[in-house]
């Protein structure tokens, strides 16, 4: 589009944006989020997402999982409550209460019920990120707080037809014309995610590095975006601020153990080195 805007996210933007917190914070004021991910053969989906939104400042974390995967994840995550069969549910019109953001997608196994899931959320008014398996060729309507999807190049090709070499060639114009087209955020991954926006806006982060190229960092980073959602009051700085904060993880862990050793896990275990700079 031609009326469209750069802007690389720097250390400083990041550090602008995180918002501080006053001394009389409780719970409440960090804001509550939902995220619909994991099932009986995926449950480490939902550990990601579940440690990536805690360890980002999420003020209570609900998660929508399998009763297995829930049982798994209550030793190892013992701040999260738990809403069994929260896809199913969700499909059926359960909300929870009182939210500040929701995510629903990565290791979904009954791909029935995630479309009707979807567009529920879609009813409610506070954003919603779809992620993985909640990503398909789909129509938007327009919303006062733009969805936000997060695909991957190969997802994004299933979204729109085009292929990867044609998405990766040219990856901030294909994101800014679907951002444009479906009135929602779009945030492309891969080396230097980009994160377009219905306005025009463009936001390319340059933290992280191929140590991420492995299986469970995007479900972590829905749990980021998710805590940083709940925790700012702009939807595109807490977008950009999440995708700094993943990055610059890995940015840290290369920096002191080189590339191939990282996981998925140890970016929630960087987190806490990340926040160091930004607090
Ligand atoms: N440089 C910088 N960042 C990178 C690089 C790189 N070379 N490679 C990957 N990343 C980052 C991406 O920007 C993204 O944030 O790592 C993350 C990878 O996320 P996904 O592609 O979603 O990977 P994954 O977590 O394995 O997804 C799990 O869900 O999306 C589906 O098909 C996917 O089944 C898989 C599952
Ligand atoms: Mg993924």
């Amino acid at each position: 589009p031609q009326d469209s805007k750069l802007k690389i996210w720097t250390e400083e933007d990041a550090i602008n944006a995180w918002p501080s917190f006053s001394p009389f914070a409780h719970k409440g004021s960090f804001g509550t989020g939902y995220i619909i991910a994991g099932s009986d053969h995926m449950p480490g989906s939902a550990m990601l997402a579940a440690k990536g939104a805690l360890r980002s400042g999420i003020g209570k974390l609900i998660m929508g999982t399998s009763q297995f995967a829930s049982a798994i994840l209550a030793g190892e995550v013992p701040e999260t409550t738990y809403e069994f069969d929260g896809l199913e549910k969700t499909a059926s019109g359960f909300v929870p209460e009182k939210l500040k953001a929701a995510a629903i997608g990565p290791g979904l196994e009954n791909k029935n019920y995630i479309e009707q899931a979807v567009q529920n959320l879609l009813k409610e008014d506070f954003p919603v990120v779809l992620d993985a398996g909640a990503l398909q060729k789909r129509e938007y309507k327009k919303r006062e707080v733009p969805p936000i999807l997060t695909p991957h190049p190969g997802e994004f090709s299933r979204m729109t037809g085009l292929n990867v070499n044609e998405i990766q060639s040219s990856r901030i114009q294909a994101a800014l014309q679907y951002a444009d087209e479906h009135d929602v955020i779009l945030l492309l991954k891969g080396e230097h995610t980009v994160i377009a926006f219905p306005d025009g806006e463009a936001i390319v982060n340059l933290t992280g590095n191929s140590a991420l190229a492995k299986g469970g960092t995007g479900d972590t980073l829905t749990g980021i975006l998710t805590a940083c959602l709940c925790t700012h009051q702009n939807v595109k700085e807490a977008a950009a601020n999440a995708v700094f904060i993943h990055g610059k993880t890995a940015d840290l862990w290369v920096s002191k153990y080189g590339a191939r050793s990282m996981t998925a896990s140890d970016i929630s275990d960087m987190i806490p080195e990340v926040m160091k700079y930004l607090e």
